[in-house]
């Protein structure tokens, strides 16, 4: 049974993400809306997310920011600066701020803030939207383990979490943040091949995310390496090995690599890019 949030949580910025973190906890009763306050840029969107969400969103930070026991950073990273130059006058240390923010060191983030602020920077991905969520987590300088614990508290609620140095979180960024991303490629064009083959579009995309899930559960729960769940696949003069001999001819393995360091390279330059 996972426990309730007693703190009072503001998000900064609820877009996708902040809004797949923020409906997830209250579906999961991680949050309750009593204890939870949100800020947007456009007073329009401001207006209608509290209406649907029965919480105070607003466009004013300082105020969400001084309400708030937790602070939750979900704005663009190049956005990061201008809101906590505006929050510094109300972080004190008895004060936690997490930023998802892909990019933007803690170090960073301290140096903006005036006190000595516990500082946890977190790395999710969508499928926290349903429980089953990917979470990267670092800690600043002046947070300690009671802070990592509550990061860990509240992004286990949505997923699974892994604590790691904060010179990873880039990789963590190009592989699970923009993983899901390449994983729907995948499975739009696997179920593609499935039309292709004859099947209707939606037997052929059940038939597909139903098999990436349990292949990925089975790598999770048995833990034994990918090549050797592959080779359980791949009877002797089989089916599966003409298939295999085709992905390997179009580079499939050496793309999806490329791929996740192109997107780990860009994690590292986004806090500059307009
Ligand atoms: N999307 C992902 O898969 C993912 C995964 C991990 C981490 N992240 C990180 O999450 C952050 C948000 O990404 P996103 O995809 O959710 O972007 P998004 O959908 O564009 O959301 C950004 C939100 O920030 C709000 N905002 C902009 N300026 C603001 C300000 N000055 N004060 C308060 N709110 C402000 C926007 O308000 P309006 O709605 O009024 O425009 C919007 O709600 C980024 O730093 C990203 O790196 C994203």
């Amino acid at each position: 049974m996972k426990k309730p949030i007693k703190k009072r949580v503001g998000f900064l910025g609820l877009g996708k993400m902040g809004g797949i973190l923020l409906r997830a906890l209250f579906e999961q009763k991680i949050l309750l809306p009593k204890h939870a306050t949100a800020t947007v840029r456009h007073t329009e969107r401001a207006q209608a997310l509290s209406q649907e969400l029965g919480i105070p969103v607003t466009t004013d930070n300082v105020e969400a920011a001084r309400r708030s026991d937790l602070i939750l950073i979900c704005v663009k990273p190049n956005t990061v600066s201008e809101v906590l130059e505006k929050i510094s006058p109300e972080m004190s240390p008895d004060k936690l701020l997490i930023s998802i923010a892909a990019s933007v060191p803690t170090p960073y983030i301290e140096g903006i803030l005036s006190a000595e602020i516990p500082v946890v920077r977190a790395m999710p991905n969508t499928p926290c939207e349903v429980g089953c969520g990917m979470t990267g987590i670092c800690s600043g300088r002046f947070a300690d383990d009671s802070h990592l614990e509550m990061a860990e508290a509240l992004f286990k609620a949505v997923g699974m979490t892994v604590v790691l140095d904060e010179k990873h979180m880039d990789a963590v960024t190009g592989l699970s943040a923009s993983g899901p991303a390449f994983v729907y490629i995948i499975l739009e064009s696997l179920a593609e091949a499935g039309v292709k083959v004859g099947l209707s579009r939606d037997i052929a995309t059940l038939l597909v995310a139903q098999t990436v899930q349990g292949a990925a559960r089975v790598a999770l729960q048995t833990g034994r390496h990918p090549a050797l769940l592959k080779d359980a696949v791949t009877t002797p003069a089989g089916c599966t090995i003409d298939g295999i001999l085709e992905l390997e001819e179009g580079k499939l393995r050496v793309t999806l690599i490329k791929a996740v360091v192109k997107a780990t390279e860009r994690a590292k330059e986004l806090l500059l890019a307009d």
